[in-house]
Parts: structure tokens; sequence; C-alpha cells
């Protein structure tokens, strides 16, 4: 028997090599590697002259991550997507990747928490203000976009109070004013609306949410050309905010069943959204596929399906909201959104806590709101929760 000579220490490393196999999983193999092995410095030479297929080190690229990245540049009809450690190492990424000092962005005056206090806390110390208007209307917008101004940032529907920006009318007036259009999408999902479709530059996703679904990771995701691709990509090799590949394998997982999983929380948070309605100790629904709902046709003709989050408003104030959330049984009192089960939160005290009470009416979010991202329950059972819970206010 040809026995390996090397001592033990060196066996425990080496082992007998990789098996040369011809293997076709299912699934993607999780390359959980740090760095990858060549052939010769020629291979090595190919990857510095751009060939994509040679592999150098994961916070560069890695195939499981590639190949999850293919999924949602396909989901949103984009040339590439780039997948990133959270939303918001995609959010903070992008945004380093297009802006200088000086620069200003315009955003819709309702975002996720957290991206308001990037704008607000970190892009200021590189020069870069914000500017928020009312995006469900562009008249007079002209006025923010002047040459300083870069960026046109939104949110549709938003963060949490489910207000819709009309998608063409945002890039007519960016292209009007020369700005780039970047639209976090995590609210909609791929499966209800395609923002590039419309012109959008960039669309950003939490994965955390809906792309993964099962509220077991954090992730991020940008789409875009491949032009605008290459220039996050430098960013997030720089800023190291790339996922891990076993991370990714367990996105990629989620994304398989999105299509399923939409389809059934577009019911259910219908279902709950017109069980509300009709509730006398509900002082307002958004919705946006409820006829009730203000901007409800803008909804029906750009979004393929309405969503699965929910925004109530009891009344009683705050009070009201903390013990409906603590009354729900099926429904769960957590943080985040997306996911198979069911969530029930109070955006005054998590995805909008600390924010002015200026920036909170300007985003029109009281503290009697309770956001609700509908799971892929039985619709019977999330009613009749819903109901015990307001019977006991
Ligand atoms: C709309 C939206 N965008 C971005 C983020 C940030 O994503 P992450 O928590 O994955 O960093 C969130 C998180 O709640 C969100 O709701």
């Amino acid at each position: 028997m040809d026995r390996n000579k090397n001592k033990p220490a060196t066996k425990a490393v080496h082992g007998r090599g990789r098996p040369k196999m011809e293997v076709q999983p299912v699934n993607p193999p999780i390359i959980q590697s740090t760095n990858f092995l060549y052939e010769s410095i020629g291979q090595y030479k190919r990857y510095l002259e751009g060939d994509k297929s040679v592999f150098i080190y994961s916070r560069y690229d890695n195939p499981t991550i590639m190949e999850v990245e293919g999924h949602v540049a396909d989901l949103e009809n984009a040339d590439r997507a780039l997948i990133f450690s959270s939303g918001m190492g995609a959010i903070s990424s992008t945004i380093m990747a297009l802006v200088k000092s000086g620069d200003t962005i315009l955003a819709g005056d309702t975002l996720y928490g957290g991206t308001v206090y990037f704008f607000r806390d970190v892009l200021p110390r590189f020069g870069v203000e914000t500017i928020y208007f009312d995006s469900r209307n562009f008249d007079g917008a002209e006025k923010y976009a002047d040459s300083r101004c870069r960026i046109l940032y939104i949110e549709t529907p938003a963060n949490p109070n489910l207000r819709l920006t009309d998608l063409k009318a945002a890039v007519k007036f960016a292209k009007a004013n020369g700005l780039f259009t970047i639209i976090d999408n995590t609210f909609a999902t791929p499966i209800n609306q395609n923002p590039l479709d419309y012109g959008f530059d960039l669309v950003i996703h939490s994965g955390s949410k809906y792309l993964s679904g099962s509220s077991d990771l954090v992730c991020g995701a940008v789409a875009g050309s491949d032009e605008l691709a290459q220039k996050i990509w430098d960013y997030r090799r720089l800023l190291g905010t790339n996922l891990d590949p076993s991370a990714s394998f367990l996105l990629l997982k989620g994304i398989k069943s999105l299509g399923v999983r939409v389809e059934r929380h577009n019911q259910n948070a219908m279902a709950v959204a017109k069980y509300f309605e009709n509730h006398p100790k509900i002082e307002k629904v958004h919705y946006p596929g409820l006829e009730s709902h203000p901007q409800h046709l803008l909804a029906a003709g750009q979004m393929r399906g309405f969503g699965g989050m929910v925004n109530i408003e009891l009344k009683g104030g705050q009070e009201s909201s903390e013990n409906f959330v603590d009354n729900l049984k099926v429904i769960l009192n957590t943080v985040s959104l997306g996911g198979v089960e069911s969530i029930a939160c109070i955006p005054v005290l998590t995805s909008q806590y600390g924010l002015s009470d200026e920036a909170l009416r300007e985003a029109g979010i009281t503290p009697s709101m309770v956001r609700l991202s509908i799971g892929i329950e039985d619709e019977d059972d999330l009613v009749a929760d819903i109901e015990q819970a307001l019977d006991t206010l």
C-alpha cells in the first residue's frame, strides 16, 4: 500500500488531497473557504486579467455567494446583483460607492430607521447631506434637486406606514434632474414589484426579510447594471460587507420558495386588512390592497400583489397598541418582518425608535401604530388571534 510518508501534523492538514469527482449537486456546495488554490501562477494571472471563473479570496467573490447573486439578479431583471452581510451593509456600501463630499441625497420622508440614522449620523461626517421630501408627490421637488444633488432614494411601500411612491413619476423626475435612482424594495419583494423595469438604477433588499423568509439570517442585496454593480463591488471588497458562504446557502434555500411564500403573504395580509377595516377599535388601516387606501390605484398599477405588511392605528393611543401586541398569541411580539411567522411591533419603539417628533409627524408615524408582518399561517387562525387580542382592549 502506498502510504503517505508525511508526519502526523502534515497529514492532519493535507490528508490525501482533494478527490477528483464528477458531481453536479442539485444544491450548491457551501464553498466555505477563505482562499482558492491555483493549478499554476498562469491561472492566477487569468484572475488578474479579469477572468471571472477564477476565484482568489472570499471577501472578493465566492462561488456559493455568486450563485445566489444570479438568482437575485434574475428576480429583479438586473444585469448583476451583489449579496451583502446585511441590508444595512448593502445600503451603506452602495451609497458610499456613489457619493462624494459636497453631494446631497434627496430621500422619501419615510424610510427604515437604520437608513435614516446612516444618512443622519454617518454621511454628514463625509460631507454628504440628506434632504427629505414627501415622495407621494413630485410637484415642486425640483427645488431640492440642485447641482449638488446626486441620488433620489425611496422605499415603496415604505416602512412602516406603507405610503407609496409612483415609480414612473420618480424615474421621470430623476432623469429630468440628472439623479441616480435607488429604491429599497424590501417590503414589496421582487415577486410583487420590479422597479428596474420602470427605469430605476438600483434596487436594494434587506435579505433578512422576505428573500430568506425564515427569520434565520441577516443579509442584504443590491441589483442593477453591470457598470453600477462593479462600482459597488469595489466598495464591498474594501468595506468587507460580503456575506459568508454558509449564510448564502441558507439565503438561496429561502429564495427558492419566495414565489409561493409571497403569494400566501399577499392573501393573508389582504384577509387581515379587511378584518381590521370594519373593526370599531381600529382608527385606521394602511394596506395598499384595500380600496380605501388613498394610493390603491397606484398600487394596483405598479404592483403585482400588495405584499404581506399591514399597518394599523388603534383607538386609545400607545396604551392600546402595547396591550394589543402583548395579548397576541399566534402573532409574535418581536422586531423584523418578512418571515413565515406573523410578527407585530410598535414602530415608535422599534424600527423608528429615537426619531424626532418632527420626523415622526412628517412620516405620519403615531404611537398607536402597530406594524404587522403577516406570515404564511392559516388565515383563520390569524384573524382569530387578532380578534381575541382586540377583545381584551
Ligand atoms: C425596509 C428595510 N430596509 C433595510 C433594512 C435593514 O436591513 P438589515 O436589518 O438586514 O440590515 C430593514 C430592516 O428592518 C428594513 O426594514
